[in-house]
């Protein structure tokens, strides 16, 4: 029998430290490294970060995770014990074992779901989304858990300019249900794709299986992220823009169908030449880079929380998530909430 799925709860959460570009710049001054708030906020639209303190527990991706979910579950009105399955994306992993869902899962005490994590880095929680709604549309789960939680910073080389002033930590979550098949409020369609040819965009040498980090490697900082900027966001421009088209042409759709557009929050140019390039307004769409900078899987989830608990969204409305990430990683998905 086939059912639909549908978002019926969000949360969010982040950790307390609030970093502003001019904290940012005297914290990179003392490594030496040269940047200012002029240049981050007009080259990127982001004004501040939240970054997590590795030594409080309360700050690790799994809590921050457990606190968006506890968020979501009450706005649905489920208990832990209502989840069938928790899906966690990440790319900043607690631990690499147990997966960082397992950890959530003995946080909140969700004892009759089964636990995992994926890694699509920041199109992280779409994919998540999509995987979710295969499991409730088939009926193989009545209520899904789907987070995207990062703690990018500790993945961050302070010394590379390019990349470090981008990204902040959070985590945000969404409950899933099973609604009936011709329910109109309801995920409409997921587009997914991933080029790996692209890996070298961004990506971390080592800390996996094929290199381990040695002193000298520590050193060389080939545990943490390496990235071309400027050709992610050449390809960012032309994929968000297709991934969209893809899911409104699926449902013979236009862009005035369209309430609300909630891309993946990575450089606010990016966005603006998204919105130029599919005629879309810039009212309509979702940001909340400003205020937190790329949290990677959790800036869909975050900021379509954000939207939902102010009152922009509403019941009923049409909706599209689209995102991109390391991989290189695409997807899209349209829903009437
Ligand atoms: N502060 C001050 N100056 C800087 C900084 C900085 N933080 N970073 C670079 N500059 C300088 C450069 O050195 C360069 O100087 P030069 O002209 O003297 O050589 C100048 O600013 C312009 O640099 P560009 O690299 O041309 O800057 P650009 O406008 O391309 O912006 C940026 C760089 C912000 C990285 C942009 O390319 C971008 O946002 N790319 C997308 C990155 C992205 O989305 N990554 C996440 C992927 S999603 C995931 O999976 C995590």
């Amino acid at each position: 029998m086939e059912f639909a799925a549908r978002i019926t709860g969000t949360g969010s959460a982040f950790p307390e430290s609030r970093i502003t570009n001019d904290d940012l710049a005297q914290k990179l001054t003392k490594l030496g490294v040269e940047t200012n708030d002029t240049w981050i906020r007009e080259r990127t639209g982001i004004r501040e970060r939240r970054l997590s303190d590795v030594e409080n527990p309360a700050e690790h991706n799994s809590s921050l995770g457990c606190e968006a979910a506890q968020k979501a579950l009450e706005m649905a009105g489920k208990r832990p014990q209502d989840i069938d399955q928790i899906i966690y994306a990440t790319c900043t992993p607690d631990t690499l074992l147990p997966s960082t869902a397992c950890w959530l899962q003995h946080k909140i005490g969700a004892s009759r779901a089964w636990a995992v994590d994926i890694n699509a880095a920041c199109t992280g929680f779409v994919y998540g989304l999509a995987i979710a709604e295969q499991f409730v549309r088939t009926g193989q789960a009545k209520t899904s858990l789907v987070v995207g939680g990062e703690v990018f910073s500790s993945i961050l080389n302070w010394q590379d300019r390019d990349a470090c002033i981008l990204f902040g930590d959070g985590a945000g979550a969404a409950i899933v249900e099973q609604v009936p098949a011709k329910s109109s409020r309801r995920i409409l369609s997921c587009h997914l794709h991933s080029d790996g040819n692209l890996w070298e965009l961004l990506y971390i040498p080592a800390g996996g299986s094929n290199m381990e980090v040695t002193p000298e490697r520590y050193s060389q900082h080939l545990h943490k992220i390496k990235m071309k900027g400027k050709d992610i966001f050449k390809t960012a421009v032309k994929t968000l823009e297709d991934f969209a088209v893809r899911a409104l042409k699926q449902n013979q759709m236009t862009v005035d169908d369209l309430d609300w557009f909630v891309p993946h929050q990575a450089n606010i140019r990016i966005i603006e030449a998204v919105a130029k390039r599919l005629h879309l307004p810039m009212e309509k769409v979702v940001i909340n880079l400003d205020r937190y900078g790329n949290t990677s899987a959790a800036t869909v989830p975050t900021a379509l929380d954000e939207a939902v608990r102010d009152g922009r969204i509403k019941k009923g409305q049409t909706i599209l998530f689209d995102a991109f990430g390391a991989g290189l990683t695409y997807g899209s998905i349209l829903l009437r909430w």
